[in-house]
């Protein structure tokens, strides 16, 4: 007798067959479900009680990149909400603010836009027009918007894409877009966060698409922030109408650190980093270091994730009371030349065993590469990084300069060995040079160009503005944009790492008035060829009689 029963084998391998299909597709529907859970990671972090539920969605439009020039590296600022919330925010403390970002050398290291976050700033007057709360900002918005310009610092204002914004206490600005944009370019705004509260019914993508065309119109080159916490997934399409997105939930209660949301926001965000890129970037919050709650240890390493995920450096402590350590972790240039670093790659988990997680894929403009080794445990750990782990040949020999204890060590082949403490980070700055140089950090005297003209008889008339690179190389000279009013002419002029913008107006002819332009100037960056953020800056004449003569 044969071995084999024909027909019952055939029935057991279509039983196998049927079972092998079925487990196909419970693997292909188990696979949709995780690809799809690890695109919307803010999901399981949304505490965010005011979030409101999704309009009807438009579909997604295709991603044009936008020709401002702005924020081709990651803004870096500071905004008052993590640690004081609505209040007290007035005119008085965002100077003492703005004093203390000069003060502390956090200027120097690059922080620029400064302002305020919802705190009662403007009311909507019956015109429909927004006109500034003087009680708590007497200066008016405008004039606070020169005081931080004046300081070499770039002006932050907040809106609401909704009937109101998020305490309700101001006017959101559905409706009133195109009026609203251009309100917030009289204020002389250079970044506008808009959240997204009291929304209902809005379709996002058509919303934050008519809040950039009202920007454009409005004629001021702006940073458009989102903040929408990913709700309505903004990483698939805000980069055709704005520069930066929130893609979590708030990263704590205004005033008290929360470590834990911080690392798995860290977490959520990573996932994300195919989207973002010069121009256009994820963002996972204002930044907790130095608030309570946190200790030095967690300081860096907040720090560190913030530089490597090519994440916006918005500070959100008190900088009038910072502690030394704070200072140091927060100015810290070798940590925020991979933040800042011209290829604007955000940097991703490459492997992680529960405790100890490896992160890296952060190439760098003179071909380093920044990675980092996190501690989850509560031991400090021992760890060896081999080369092949970050792409590099195990027979490599590079040098390894350590971020935060300032070390350089190599030429090391094989590896590198770090120790790490509890909640700490190792990070490294590998290359195959003895050699970091830092990419360019940019830092102005003065943003603002006043000058005033006297009498009837033509005059010129000139301001200058200094431009520093803190980076290490000597930049080519700034070009200056076309376009400029005949009145108004600008001369460049270097020594060494600094530039000066020389603005010369004539009045020949002039009517009495005020008279006002954006100077645009473009640069590259010369190791990578990469092109730099524009700079911008203002100047303003006033013309107190009318002037004879034509112009020449
Ligand atoms: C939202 C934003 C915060 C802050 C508050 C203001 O929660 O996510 O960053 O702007 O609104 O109410």
């Amino acid at each position: 007798m044969s071995r084999f029963r024909p027909l019952e084998l055939s029935r057991a391998g279509q039983r196998r067959k049927i079972v092998k299909k079925i487990c196909l597709i419970v693997a292909v529907v188990l696979c949709a479900l995780l690809s799809f859970t690890a695109f919307v990671p803010f999901r399981e972090l949304s505490l965010h009680t005011r979030r409101p539920s999704l309009g009807p969605q438009s579909p997604v439009p295709a991603v044009h990149a936008l020709d401002d020039g702005l924020a081709l590296t990651p803004p870096m600022g500071w905004y008052p909400w993590n640690i004081f919330g609505e209040e007290p925010q007035n005119e008085k403390l965002i100077k003492e603010i703005v004093d203390a970002l000069v003060s502390s050398g956090l200027k120097d290291a690059g922080y620029a836009f400064v302002g305020p976050d919802e705190g009662i700033c403007f009311y909507r007057q019956p015109d429909g027009r927004l006109t500034t709360n003087l009680a708590r900002y007497p200066s008016g918005l405008r004039g606070l918007g020169d005081y931080i310009h004046k300081k070499g610092l770039k002006y932050a204002l907040y809106t609401d894409a909704g009937t109101r914004t998020c305490s309700t206490a101001m006017p959101g600005t559905k409706d009133h877009e195109f009026e609203d944009m251009r309100q917030f370019s009289e204020w002389r705004a250079d970044y506008i966060k808009i959240d997204w509260c009291n929304t209902e019914g809005q379709d996002i993508v058509k919303t934050y698409t008519t809040l950039h065309d009202a920007q454009h119109a409005a004629g001021r080159p702006v940073v458009h922030s989102l903040c929408s916490w990913g709700d309505g997934y903004p990483w698939r399409w805000a980069a055709g109408v704005g520069h930066l997105w929130r893609t979590t939930t708030d990263i704590c209660a205004p005033g008290q650190a929360d470590w834990a949301r911080a690392i798995r926001i860290a977490w959520a965000n990573e996932k994300l980093s195919a989207f973002a890129g010069p121009g256009h970037w994820n963002d996972p919050d204002m930044m907790i270091a130095g608030m309570p709650g946190m200790s030095e240890t967690q300081d860096r390493t907040f720090f560190s994730f913030w530089c490597l995920m090519a994440a916006p450096l918005i500070a959100g402590n008190d900088l009038r009371s910072m502690s030394e350590a704070t200072k140091k972790t927060l100015t810290n240039l070798e940590a925020i030349a991979i933040n800042q670093d011209p290829l604007g790659i955000q940097g991703k988990v490459i492997w992680a065993d529960g405790t100890i997680s490896l992160w890296g894929g952060k190439p760098l403009f003179d071909g380093s590469q920044a990675i980092l080794v996190f501690n989850q445990g509560r031991h400090e750990a021992k760890k060896q990084i081999e080369w092949p782990e970050i792409g590099l040949d195990a027979a490599a020999s590079c040098y390894v300069q350590n971020v935060w204890t300032q070390e350089t060590s190599g030429p090391l082949t094989g590896g590198v060995t770090v120790s790490v403490a509890p909640d700490g980070v190792a990070m490294l700055r590998v290359s195959a040079k003895n050699d970091f140089p830092l990419p360019p950090i940019i830092v102005a005297d003065s943003y603002l160009v006043s000058l005033r003209s006297t009498g009837s008889a033509p005059q010129k008339l000139s301001g200058a503005i200094t431009i520093t690179n803190k980076g290490s190389a000597e930049l080519p000279l700034w070009k200056v944009g076309e376009g400029l009013p005949a009145w108004l002419s600008v001369a460049v002029t270097k020594t060494g790492k600094s530039q000066t913008f020389t603005s010369t107006v004539c009045t020949a002819g002039l009517k009495k008035g005020l008279y006002h332009a954006v100077v645009r100037a473009d640069n590259t960056e010369p190791v990578s060829g990469k092109p730099m953020s524009a700079l911008y800056y203002d100047v303003d004449l006033e013309v107190t009689k009318d002037v004879r003569g034509q112009l020449k």
